[in-house]
């Protein structure tokens, strides 16, 4: 046990949400999320209004934490802020933040790669739910990424599949646009698959060699479909809405556990873990279920709350850093394209 307690504050805002997050020793004191609403009637996330949108919010949800926490700026040991990947003018708001608020408190500054958050958010402490050992298989899910991970340790992490073109939250997003869902429209796919019939429609899986995936075919036979029925049936969409939404979840929760499969067949691991805010889907949370009887796999499936962007994540990397002090230089700056 620590002699001490350690408080990180992280900050996370590569997107359209503006988080901040207390964390004492591995264990999350104050989680804020402020989504951004305006996006929605866009229809996907605008990066300039993003950025404008941080800028309110991230004084605000700060302080939100530190109070929900109940602790004062000055107890903080280290902040932690999301470096990239994500959009930049959205980086550049909590990392301009970030730096300034260390220079400040004279605190340690500490950079975080927000891909590897949505793994190691597996860390937090957290009553019910178990820590995957090392080497374990990650598949990060969300709307930006598609990728599975081997996981050597906490900061040895190596991509060996990904997609090749859009990712499977921007297969939920895009495919639920056709349906005429609010962006973004995954949270509602999900609701409605929950009372639809998944077999009512088949949808073909595409083709991609090895541990790579790609979406974008299906959005566009999505699209066919939709278009096709709705020549023959103009009220397609809302006489048959849960069974599609069910149909398209399938089929996209049946691609990802057959890469997922090959994987653990490749490196003989079977600790699995998801992270991402596709991990939050309630198909994909079952299927992951199933496999541990099916093939003997232990799964990983973090909390809802640190499953879509959130700043907890960003405060459990920080603390494993803080541990091995690996702390970035006020000369850091954001980074729009980042690799694990
Ligand atoms: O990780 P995240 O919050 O932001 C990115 O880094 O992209 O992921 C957002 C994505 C969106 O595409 C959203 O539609 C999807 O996660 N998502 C879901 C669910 N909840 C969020 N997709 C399917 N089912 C859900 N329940
Ligand atoms: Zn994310």
């Amino acid at each position: 046990m620590p002699t001490q307690n350690i408080y990180i504050l992280g900050i996370e805002s590569s997107c359209d949400d503006t988080s901040a997050s207390v964390l004492c020793n591995g264990k999350i004191l104050s989680n804020v999320v402020a989504s951004q609403k305006i996006h929605e009637v866009y229809g996907g996330v605008v990066p300039e209004l993003a950025s404008r949108a941080h800028l309110q919010n991230i004084v605000p949800v700060v302080h939100e934490a530190l109070k929900r926490a109940n602790i004062s700026s000055k107890e903080l040991n280290a902040i932690a802020f999301t470096q990239g990947p994500g959009l930049l003018g959205s980086l550049l708001v909590g990392t301009s933040f970030a730096k300034s608020l260390a220079l400040g408190l004279q605190i340690p500054l500490i950079d975080v790669n927000h891909m590897q958050a949505h793994i190691l958010a597996h860390y937090i402490d957290e009553e019910g739910f178990n820590k995957p050992p090392f080497p374990f298989l990650a598949m990060t899910i969300s709307g930006g990424h598609t990728q599975i991970v081997l996981v050597t340790n906490y900061f040895e992490m190596e991509v060996i599949g990904e997609t090749i073109d859009d990712a499977v939250g921007e297969a939920f997003d895009k495919s639920g646009k056709i349906l005429g869902l609010n962006y973004p429209a995954g949270p509602e796919m999900d609701k409605r698959a929950q009372l639809g019939n998944p077999k009512a429609f088949k949808f073909t899986k595409p083709k991609v060699d090895g541990l790579n995936f790609s979406f974008s075919g299906l959005k566009t036979a999505i699209l066919y479909f939709i278009q096709n029925n709705l020549k023959e049936n103009p009220n397609f969409i809302e006489e048959h809405l849960n069974d599609i939404c069910a149909s398209i979840q399938h089929t996209i929760i049946n691609i990802l556990m057959d890469k997922l499969k090959i994987a653990s067949k490749q490196t003989g691991i079977n600790h699995i873990a998801i992270g991402g805010g596709v991990s939050a889907n309630s198909g994909i949370r079952s299927a992951l279920k199933a496999a541990e009887n099916k093939y003997g796999w232990t799964t990983y499936i973090p909390k809802f709350e640190y499953t879509t962007d959130n700043a907890a994540m960003i405060a459990i990397v920080g603390y494993l850093k803080y541990q091995e002090q690996i702390f970035a230089t006020q000369n850091i700056a954001a980074k729009a394209r980042l690799k694990i």
